[in-house]
C-alpha cells in the first residue's frame, strides 16, 4: 500500500511530483488525478502492468470492479494477484470485493432494471450488435488477454473471442423474436394472450476455462431479454470479463445494467448474496458439480430460476466400423482442446478391441507431435494448465491408473519449466475402475479402455452420475441412431469431436446441469405471462 499525504493548496507541484512517481499503471495514475487537491491518505489500489499485455488498445485493461457504471476498488483496498500460467509472472491485480460491494452491485442492477427492462427489443438488439462489432474490432486484443490469463494458444484465444462474440450476435437476433402467443379459448367471451417479460436481475458466475465465452453465453441472453446482471468472474481470469464490460459500456449499455464483482477469498459471502438476495431473480452458473449443488441450495431459499452447466466426464467411443483417422482427429480435437480443460472434453475413451491397437498407436503418434509452450509462441499447439492444483489432479489420476495396470504411451508427467505445463498424455489399458473413468480429469490425458460389445460400452458410458456431452464414431447408420438415443447425455457428437456453437442447445442431464444455453436459451431469462381478456 502506498500512502501519500497531499496538502490541498499545492495542486500543480503535486501533479508534477505524481507524474514523476514510478507508478506502474494507467488506472493508478487516473486514481491519483482524482485525488489531487484533496487532502487525503491515498491507498494504492488494483494495478496492471499494461505493457505485459502488449495490446493495441491498452485501455481495455481494467483493474477495478464495475458497479453502477463506475470502475471501483474494494472498499478496504484489498486486491487479488492475477498471474500468467505460462510464466507465473504477475499480470496485475483486481479488487478483492466482498458482501458490501456485492450488495451495492445488486442494488444498482435492481435500479437499472426499472428502465432497461422496459426498453424495446429493437434497441437492445442494436446495442448488442454494437458490442458484437466492438468485439470483432478488438479481436486481436481480446484473444491476447484470454491467452495471457488462461494460457491457451493465441489461435485458441482468438477462437474463443469469435465463439464469445457469436453469443452476443445470436442473442441480439433472438431479442427481436421473443414472440408471445394467442391461445384459443374454450369460452366465447375470453381471449388468452401470452407475453414474455424479462425475469429481472441475474447473477452470473463463470469459470476460468473460457474467460470470455462463458460470460457472453449468459450475459448475451440476459441483456437481450431485458435483464440486468451482476457478474462474478473467476479470480484466475478477470481481465477478459472487465474488458468485455468496458466494450459493453462503449457500446451504450447504460449504467447499472452490467456490474462486475471480483473476488477470491470472499467468494463464500459474495456467492451467497448473489444466490440469496431477494432482488436477484435468476442465477446462472458454469462450473463444477459440487459448487453447482451448493449454489442451487442457496438459490432455493427464494425459489429463484436457475441455469446450471456443471461437470462432464464425457465418454468418447470408437466402434470397429469407424473411420479410424477421423476418430483419431476427433479425439484430439475433443480431448486436447484447452489442454483438456473443458466440460465437454472426452474424459473416458472406449475403443472396440479389434481396432484398439491401431487407434492407440495412431493417437499416441499424433500426441507426441504436440508442441507445448507459451500460448503467445506461434509454434505452440497446447498451453499450460491453469494452476498447480490442476497439475496435481492430473498426476493423481495418472498415478492411480498406472498403479492399476495402465501403460503410459506418451507423456505422463509435469514439464519442469516455470509455468504449469503438463505433457500431453496417452494411457492404454486403463481399467474401468480407475479414477480417470469415474472423475472428470480436466487435463491433457487420453485414457483408453478396451470394450467388446455395443451393450457393454453403453453400460460403461452411462455408469456415471453426470451427463453433459458424449461422442462416438461409427459408419453404421442404425448404430448411430441407437447409440445416440441411448447415451445419457444432453449433447451427442457422432463422427465429430466438436459440437459447440451459439446455435445449439448447450446443456446436460443428470448432475451435469439444469436448463440450456445458446439456441432458444433466451427463454430461460424470461417469464411467460398470461393476459386473459374477458367481457368480450
Ligand atoms: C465448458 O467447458 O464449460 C464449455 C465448453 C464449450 O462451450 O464448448
Amino acid at each position: 500500500m502506498l500512502r501519500l499525504s497531499l496538502p490541498s493548496s499545492s495542486s500543480p507541484p503535486i501533479a508534477s511530483t505524481l507524474r514523476s512517481l514510478p507508478l506502474r499503471t494507467v488506472a493508478a495514475r487516473q486514481t491519483f488525478r482524482n485525488t489531487i487537491g484533496l487532502n487525503v491518505w491515498y491507498r494504492m489500489a488494483s494495478t496492471a502492468n499494461t505493457n505485459v499485455f502488449g495490446l493495441k488498445d491498452p485501455s481495455l485493461i481494467k483493474t477495478q470492479g464495475f458497479i453502477d457504471g463506475k470502475w471501483v476498488d474494494a472498499r478496504d483496498g484489498a486486491t487479488i494477484r492475477v498471474t500468467n500460467p505460462a510464466t507465473e509472472e504477475e499480470l496485475g491485480t483486481v479488487p478483492e470485493m466482498g458482501l458490501a460491494e456485492t450488495q451495492a452491485a445488486i442494488s444498482a442492477a435492481g435500479k437499472a432494471f426499472e428502465t432497461w427492462g422496459r426498453t424495446t427489443a429493437k434497441s437492445r438488439h442494436d446495442i448488442l450488435m454494437k458490442l458484437y462489432a466492438l468485439m470483432q474490432e478488438n479481436h486481436d486484443d481480446l484473444g491476447r488477454i484470454i491467452t495471457l490469463e488462461n494460457g491457451k494458444p493465441l489461435a485458441e484465444g482468438k477462437g474463443e473471442n469469435a465463439y464469445s462474440s457469436s453469443f452476443i450476435e445470436w442473442y441480439a437476433e433472438e431479442a427481436v423474436r421473443t414472440y408471445g402467443e394467442h391461445i384459443p379459448s374454450p369460452f366465447t367471451n375470453i381471449r388468452n394472450v401470452v407475453i414474455k417479460q424479462p425475469v429481472g436481475v441475474v447473477s452470473i458466475l463463470t469459470p476460468w476455462n473460457f474467460p470470455s465465452a462463458m460470460i457472453t453465453r449468459k450475459l448475451g441472453a440476459a441483456l437481450a431479454a431485458g435483464c440486468t446482471a451482476v457478474i462474478k468472474p473467476p479470480p484466475e481470469t478477470p481481465f477478459s470479463a472487465l474488458a468485455l464490460t468496458e466494450l459493453a459500456r462503449r457500446a451504450g449499455v447504460p449504467d447499472g445494467v452490467i456490474n462486475v464483482v471480483t473476488t477470491q477469498k470472499n467468494v463464500g459471502e459474495v456467492g451467497r448474496e448473489m444466490c440469496e438476495s431477494k432482488t436477484v431473480k435468476k442465477v446462472s452458473f458454469t462450473g463444477s458439480t459440487p459448487v453447482a449443488k451448493m449454489l442451487y441450495g442457496m438459490a432455493a431459499s427464494t425459489l429463484k430460476k436457475i441455469s446450471i452447466e456443471a461437470g462432464g466426464n464425457a465418454p468418447f467411443i470408437v466402434f470397429d466400423d469407424a473411420d479410424i483417422d477421423q476418430a483419431v482427429d476427433g479425439a484430439i480435437a475433443c480431448k486436447f482442446r484447452g489442454s483438456g480443460q473443458t466440460c465437454v472434453c472426452a474424459n473416458r475413451i472406449y475403443v472396440q478391441s479389434s481396432v484398439y491397437a491401431d487407434f492407440a498407436s495412431r493417437l499416441a503418434q499424433k500426441v507426441a507431435g504436440f508442441k507445448v509452450g507459451n500460448g503467445l509462441d506461434d509454434k505452440t499447439t497446447h498451453g499450460p494448465l491453469i494452476h498447480d492444483r490442476a497439475i496435481q489432479k492430473v498426476q493423481r489420476h495418472i498415478d492411480d491408473a498406472v498403479s492399476r495396470g495402465a501403460n503410459v504411451l506418451v507423456g505422463g508427467q509435469r514439464i519442469s519449466t516455470p509455468g504449469t505445463f503438463f505433457s500431453p498424455t496417452v494411457l492404454s489399458e486403463v481399467p474401468a475402475d480407475a479414477l480417470l473413468n469415474s472423475e472428470e480429469t480436466f487435463g491433457p490425458v487420453a485414457a483408453l479402455t478396451k470394450f467388446e460389445t455395443e451393450a457393454d460400452v453403453l453400460e460403461m458410458a452411462n455408469n456415471t452420475d453426470v451427463g453433459l456431452a458424449g461422442y462416438f464414431f461409427s459408419r453404421d447408420v442404425g448404430r448411430v441412431w441407437r447409440v445416440a438415443e441411448r447415451l445419457e447425455v444432453g449433447m451427442v457428437g457422432t463422427n465429430t469431436g466438436l459440437i459447440s456453437h451459439a446455435t445449439i442447445p448447450f446443456g446436460g442431464v443428470k448432475e451435469s446441469g439444469i436448463g440450456y444455453e445458446g439456441s432458444h436459451g433466451i427463454g430461460e431469462y424470461m417469464n411467460q405471462k398470461l393476459i386473459a381478456f374477458g367481457g368480450i
